[in-house]
């Protein structure tokens, strides 16, 4: 745990303020009542079956499931007998409505193009653009990567893949070249569909340049499907390479929704673990699509006339669940904005907000954190008087942020629902009900119905109020995921062998005396940058495989924006280091993981401290780094003078 992580809990320890939801949020809420939400949770307790069930009623089924559950963690079977199509639940269903010629999605370019496509115009392009996945010889069960900007496309490939049963595996924009042949190779992607490039704070961020460089080391991707966004200039390979305008011009807008086994896979999305290989998450298709669907309804208290945003990017989990298939999955209009919050001004956001008059705005403390730094005065100059709901995720977010989040935005007129979850979980698992829970600034407050936590020590057992330890599930449910994309064994070991009989979530925790839990940040070597997870031995493993480093550490340290920051100590094989030096280390760290890694700070040393085993002490290196006067137990080092030095050691 960082010290600032430590920092915050002495602060949120202390907090004591209560915020109630009004009489008339209440009233009007999805879930109105303490007696409702406890009724749900102790059914979802006792009787999962009966309980999962009833939710999947909600779904549209092909074919209806003979059993909800089978097995138990780490190996479930959801909605067995089951058929389903995730994509007919997102868009066929609401065209036998009068949805039809509703809103679906909404976006905004970064230059301030425009464009909405009803959900009947969603359907014709999803249609599609799954024949033309299938013309590209692409079928149920192949793997597909998107690797796109913030624009309609990616959504529409989405669909199209879950259409027609391919999975589809995407990766953020901020991830390099190599980071797009490791995924390629690690799911075998047949198809890689990207854009020229997209736009970020007025400048181009190349795409497909870096998928043409991903092929040279990515065999089994025959072809590409490139969106022409900005017309920036491309090599298109023949016979690989395809613009998707092309492609869609002759296309049929006929196209069945396969129907698909509950557990069919539905995608692929990679994510940091505690060693230098990112994970693959596999999440599946009617539990998935259950959970998302389940908690925009509870969560954001979704109602039809709602427009409602998520500021994230789809190459998150975030993006994937609450801006696509969650909202979709319930009908809502979901607002999607391509570009930076600070393009062409810091009130962007704001202006966004007046402009479509949102009703429902979640975002991240880290964004949050900038906006306070931006001033005031950006969102004053708009009307936010539509927003009813708030909502925040990533990281814990500090009671400062949550109080300015509050009055500033809020008008302290709207519930914030701070949403703990993560990419393994597939859907919010603990989060306030906006019409019931009272809000605590920097909980998460409780667990949804079907979510049965428990806060334990390292040894498994269970701890009692206020005691912080490690936050497990002990019961499964439909949107967990299902393995680790070709490492069952590493599945196994990560999520359910710390703890018997339990989902491992890898954040340390602690539940008060109202049964309220505070997320205390990881208890393993990843770090949260700007809410983005990030593997402190990835880092590692990629600064050790530059020619001049001969030992590396990583660690986060506290970042007043970021949350966490990424200090990288260096020994090198010879020589003290230069600036040259650093900045090539940095670069190094850029080209082969991604901008989202690039570390704040480098530090050379003459050596790393170490126990007597040799074990390189992490937790004082970070002291180190969040540059405390006092490091923390010393005993067990081997050398003291190696901190001495480092504590020299610039950044
Ligand atoms: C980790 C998951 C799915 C959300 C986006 C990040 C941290 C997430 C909160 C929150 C405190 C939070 C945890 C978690 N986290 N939300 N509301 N309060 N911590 O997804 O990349 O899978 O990261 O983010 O540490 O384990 P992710």
């Amino acid at each position: 745990m960082s010290s600032e992580t430590s920092e915050n809990i002495e602060s949120v320890l202390k907090e004591t303020r209560l915020f109630p939801p009004s009489a008339e949020f209440s009233e009007l809420a999805n879930i109105s009542s303490e007696e409702q939400y406890l009724e749900l949770w102790n059914k979802a307790k006792d009787q999962p079956a009966e309980f999962w069930g009833e939710m999947a009623e909600n779904l549209h089924w092909f074919k209806k499931f003979d059993t909800v559950l089978e097995g138990d963690m780490p190996n479930t079977k959801w909605f067995s007998g089951g058929k389903i199509n995730a994509c007919y639940n997102c868009v066929d269903r609401h065209l036998l409505t009068w949805r039809k010629n509703k809103a679906a999605i909404i976006w905004e370019g970064e230059p301030g193009d425009t464009r909405v496509l009803t959900y009947q115009d969603l359907h014709r392009e999803v249609c599609k653009f799954a024949n033309v996945l299938k013309k590209l010889g692409v079928t149920t069960g192949d793997r597909v990567t998107l690797y796109m900007p913030m624009i309609p496309e990616l959504a529409i490939a989405m669909l199209a893949c879950a259409r027609i049963g391919a999975t589809h595996s995407i990766i953020f924009g901020g991830f390099s070249a190599d980071a797009v042949a490791d995924r390629n190779n690690d799911a075998e992607a047949k198809v890689v569909i990207t854009a020229d490039a997209g736009w970020r704070r007025g400048k181009e961020v190349p795409l497909k340049s870096a998928v043409d460089d991903s092929l040279e080391k990515s065999p089994t991707v025959e072809k590409v499907v490139v969106v022409r966004r900005t017309g920036a200039d491309v090599t298109m390979v023949d016979d690989r390479d395809y613009w998707w305008h092309e492609l869609m011009e002759d296309v049929s807008a006929d196209c069945e929704a396969v129907e698909l086994e509950s557990e069919h896979p539905l995608f692929i999305l990679y994510t940091s673990g505690s060693t230098g290989k990112p994970k693959g998450v596999l999440h599946t298709t009617a539990g998935y699509i259950l959970g998302t669907q389940m908690t925009s309804r509870w969560v954001f208290d979704l109602k039809e006339e709602d427009t409602y945003w998520c500021t994230a990017d789809i190459g998150w989990v975030t993006g994937h669940s609450y801006i696509v298939y969650g909202p979709l999955a319930n009908g809502a209009t979901t607002l999607m904005y391509e570009g930076a919050p600070n393009w062409p001004d810091e009130g962007r956001f704001w202006e966004i907000i007046e402009k479509y008059q949102v009703n429902i705005f979640y975002t991240a403390p880290t964004a949050i954190r900038a906006f306070i730094k931006w001033g005031d005065e950006y969102p004053k100059k708009h009307d936010l008087s539509s927003l009813r709901l708030l909502g925040s995720v990533g990281e814990p977010i500090n009671s400062d942020a949550w109080m300015w989040y509050h009055k500033v935005i809020g008008n302290e007129n709207c519930p914030i629902v701070d949403t703990w979850w993560q990419t393994e979980t597939g859907s919010i698992m603990m989060s306030p009900l906006p019409g019931v829970t009272a809000t605590k600034p920097g909980s998460c407050t409780k667990p949804l119905p079907g979510v049965v936590p428990d806060i334990v020590s390292e040894e498994g057992n269970s701890l009692d109020d206020n005691q912080g330890g490690l936050l497990v599930m002990t019961q499964p449910w439909p949107s967990m995921l299902r393995t680790l994309y070709g490492d069952h064994d590493r599945f196994i070991e990560t999520y359910f062998s710390k703890i018997e009989g339990c989902y491992f979530a890898g954040d340390g925790a602690r539940r008060d005396e109202d049964g309220y839990y505070w997320i205390m940040g990881r208890v393993d070597d990843v770090i949260n940058v700007s809410g983005h997870r990030l593997s402190t031995m990835e880092v590692e493993s990629t600064l050790a495989s530059h020619e001049a480093v001969a030992e590396a550490a990583v660690v986060g340290y506290p970042h007043e924006l970021k949350g966490e920051a990424i200090c990288c100590f260096v020994t090198l094989k010879k020589g003290d280091g230069s600036d040259e030096l650093k900045q090539e280390l940095k670069n190094h760290v850029r080209h082969q993981i991604g901008a989202i890694a690039s570390p704040d700070q480098i530090r050379f040393a003459a050596a790393l401290p170490k126990t007597r085993s040799g074990k390189i002490m992490r937790r004082l290196l970070r002291d180190i780094a969040a540059g405390k006067e006092q490091v923390g137990d010393t005993t067990t080092l081997e050398d003291y003078t190696v901190v001495a030095n480092l504590k020299d050691s610039e950044g």
